[in-house]
């Protein structure tokens, strides 16, 4: 039996210690003669809890000030009053809006809250994360308690946030599972596939620092500790975009945990456009025409091969403005319930974490699993909230398919001119307007340009139409030449005599 309370076990008498582990850590560890926690029940299996409930304060965080002070912040830190505020408590909704065998490794459900029912337990708490904790508050050393950055990916292993955010309520595991974020890693290493052996070479290191989940974290100065951190080097252990990536687990200056806005309107400090930035321009030293990940600069109006000569003027869209203050995360993160269509039965809760704008859905409106539907079958209900597209669903319809229409029209014209350029113009370290009017054609090409930005798209499929008559002598087709809106779009820097 464990004495009902423990001594001594704080270290004495010494003033706050600074870890420094990691060029970035800024943790700061007190050591202090403190309140002696009271001894959890046998029954918790080790679990601690709250050392003070009334004021959530955590018996990890006497210790740990740094996270605990974030943590208190989150909502994981009112998990259960708003259990209880909701009016539908029930024992069954327990496990995870208290500390249990949820989201760490233990496998036996019988700890913790599930076992005592006691209110030190109330919460999502670092022990939901890191597990229990009793051995190390006795003897704290560095590489215990470490916590998992690994989300399930159907693999059988349940462990993390997945545990907890699952089920019909909570589905963004299950989306998240399906998207290409969950398998991003497996394009960070040469050649390699997720089930072929790994390979000698390791990580890519022109591709692991977005590809990669624990590269991503490096890269974004996260230096912790975690169970995965060493592991990335071969294919079978890598991470891909996990939760852990976007939503700092212990809580952020920004909403929804998030480690970085996503209303900032710079494609550095946008937490999307962290990563979905990466080949905008050409880069004319490599063989590559064209780009890759621009929707970061596209929407605020960077992005693109500009003629050299011509200058584009407000380039941001109108999605990429303070119309839409959440960008990305307006079209590509929409939560809302499902119900049965005939009978008004709840069915379930989209969370947007399959990224998807404008989904193909079923009748009840729940995204199918297959994406390839045509375009009346999606929904716009993201396009038609807020007062935007004149909150109709058929208004952004017709917008996004005569958008569509106008960029395909102006691409295959543009590329019946680049199918005229002589064919030493292409390849490595050339700099000529042939590679960069492919460039922009490819841009066009891909999914969403002409919803990311159509006025900019537009204007550099025609100007890019312009370069190539200037530069090669080809003719300009009929309905390509800039029209009296595009001819406002730029500004002439040099004289276009060819
Ligand atoms: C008595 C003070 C104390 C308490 C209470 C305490 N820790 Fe620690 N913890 C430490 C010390 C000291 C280290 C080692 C840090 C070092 O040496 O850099 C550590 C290390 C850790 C690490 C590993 C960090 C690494 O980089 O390897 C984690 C994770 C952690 N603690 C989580 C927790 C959790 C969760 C709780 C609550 C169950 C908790 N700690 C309670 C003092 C404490
Ligand atoms: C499988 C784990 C799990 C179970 C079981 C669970 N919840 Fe939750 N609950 C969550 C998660 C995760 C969130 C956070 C969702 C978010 O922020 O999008 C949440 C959020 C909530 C919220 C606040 C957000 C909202 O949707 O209003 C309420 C209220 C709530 N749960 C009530 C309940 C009730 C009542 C039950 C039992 C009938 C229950 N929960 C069972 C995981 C769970
Ligand atoms: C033990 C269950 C559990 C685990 C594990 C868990 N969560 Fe939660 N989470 C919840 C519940 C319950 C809520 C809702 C709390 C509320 O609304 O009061 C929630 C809410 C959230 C929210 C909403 C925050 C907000 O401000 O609205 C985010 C984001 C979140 N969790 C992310 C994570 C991430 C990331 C992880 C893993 C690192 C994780 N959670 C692990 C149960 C859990
Ligand atoms: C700056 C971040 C970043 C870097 C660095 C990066 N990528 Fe990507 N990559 C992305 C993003 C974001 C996407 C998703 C783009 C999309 O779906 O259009 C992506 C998509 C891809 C795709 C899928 C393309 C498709 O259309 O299906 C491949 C393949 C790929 N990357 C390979 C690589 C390789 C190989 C490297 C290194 C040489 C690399 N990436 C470097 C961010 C990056
Ligand atoms: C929702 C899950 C979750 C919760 C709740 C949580 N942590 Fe963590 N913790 C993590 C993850 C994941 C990491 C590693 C990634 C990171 O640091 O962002 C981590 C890292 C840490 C580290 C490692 C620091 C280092 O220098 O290596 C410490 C210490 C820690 N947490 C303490 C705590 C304490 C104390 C609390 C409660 C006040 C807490 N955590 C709550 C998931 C969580
Ligand atoms: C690519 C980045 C990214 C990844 C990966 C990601 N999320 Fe999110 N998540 C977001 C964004 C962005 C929002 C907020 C959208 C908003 O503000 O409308 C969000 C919102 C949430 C919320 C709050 C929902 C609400 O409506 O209050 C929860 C809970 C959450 N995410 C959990 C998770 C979990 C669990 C995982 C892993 C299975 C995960 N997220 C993976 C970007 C991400
Ligand atoms: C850490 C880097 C990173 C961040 C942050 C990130 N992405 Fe991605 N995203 C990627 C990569 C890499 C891929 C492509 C993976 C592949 O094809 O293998 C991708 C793919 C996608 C896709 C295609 C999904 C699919 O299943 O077809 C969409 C849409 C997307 N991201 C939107 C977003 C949005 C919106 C945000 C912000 C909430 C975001 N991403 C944040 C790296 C990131
Ligand atoms: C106004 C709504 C809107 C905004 C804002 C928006 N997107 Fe999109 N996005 C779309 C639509 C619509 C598509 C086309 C989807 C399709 O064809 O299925 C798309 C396509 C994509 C794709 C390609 C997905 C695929 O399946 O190949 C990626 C990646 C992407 N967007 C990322 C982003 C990022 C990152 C941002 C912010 C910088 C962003 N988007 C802003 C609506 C938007």
């Amino acid at each position: 039996m464990r004495s009902n309370v423990r001594q001594g076990w704080w270290i004495s008498a010494l003033a706050a210690v600074v870890v420094a582990a990691g060029a970035c850590v800024d943790e700061k560890i007190v050591y202090r003669d403190g309140p002696a926690f009271v001894a959890p029940p046998a029954a918790a299996a080790n679990f601690l809890g709250y050392s003070d409930t009334a004021t959530n304060k955590t018996v990890c965080g006497n210790c740990h000030v740094t996270q605990q002070g974030k943590w208190s912040q989150t909502a994981h830190s009112d998990a259960w009053a708003t259990l209880q505020g909701s009016g539908y408590a029930a024992a069954t909704c327990e496990g995870c809006h208290t500390v249990s065998n949820k989201g760490n490794k233990v496998t036996d459900a019988n700890v913790a809250y599930n076992s005592t029912k006691d209110v030190r337990y109330h919460d999502v708490q670092c022990e939901s994360c890191h597990g229990p904790g009793l051995d190390h508050v006795t003897a704290p050393a560095r590489g215990q308690m470490l916590a998992s950055v690994h989300a399930d990916t159907g693999a059988g292993v349940t462990n993390g946030c997945a545990e907890c955010h699952t089920g019909t309520h909570n589905p963004f595991v299950e989306e998240w599972r399906s998207s290409r974020h969950a398998t991003s890693y497996t394009r960070g290493y040469n050649g390699a596939t997720a089930t072929a052996p790994d390979i000698p070479f390791g990580p890519r290191a022109a591709c692991k620092g977005c590809h990669i989940g624990q590269d991503v974290l490096a890269s974004w100065g996260v230096n912790t500790n975690y169970e995965e951190k060493t592991k990335g080097n071969v294919i079978a252990t890598a991470e891909g975009v996990t939760c852990v990536v976007c939503h700092d687990p212990h809580g952020s200056e920004h909403p929804k945990q998030l480690r970085y806005a996503v209303d900032a309107t710079d494609a550095e400090s946008n937490l999307c456009a962290k990563c979905h930035n990466r080949r905008s321009t050409p880069d004319w030293s490599g063989s590559r025409d064209s780009p890759h990940a621009p929707h970061g600069p596209l929407v605020f109006g960077t992005a693109g091969w500009w003629p050299p000569g011509i200058e584009f003027i407000e380039t941001q869209s109108t999605h990429g403005s303070s119309a839409n203050p959440k960008l990305c995360a307006t079209c590509h993160v929409q939560r809302y319930n499902v119900n049965d269509k005939t009978t008004g039965q709840f069915q379930v809760t989209v969370v947007g974490h399959r990224w998807l704008p404008i989904p193909c859905v079923d009748a009840n409106g729940r995204p199918t699993d297959s994406q390839s539907c045509t375009v009346t079958g999606r929904s716009f209900k993201a396009c038609a909230s807020g007062g935007c597209h004149g909150n109709s669903e058929l208004n952004a319809r017709s917008a996004f398919i005569s958008a569509g229409n106008d960029v395909a029209g102006l691409t295959t014209l543009l590329d019946g001119m680049i199918a005229q350029v002589p064919s030493n113009q292409f390849g490595a370290g050339k700099v000529t307007a042939g590679r960069g009017a492919k460039f922009n054609s490819e841009m066009a090409k891909m999914h969403g340009s002409e919803v990311h930005n159509p006025f900019l798209v537009k204007t550099l499929l025609r100007y890019s139409g312009v370069a190539l008559n200037q530069t090669y002598g080809i003719p300009i087709p009929p309905g390509l030449a800039p029209t009296p809106a595009d001819v406002k779009r730029v500004r002439i820097t040099t004289p276009t005599t060819r």
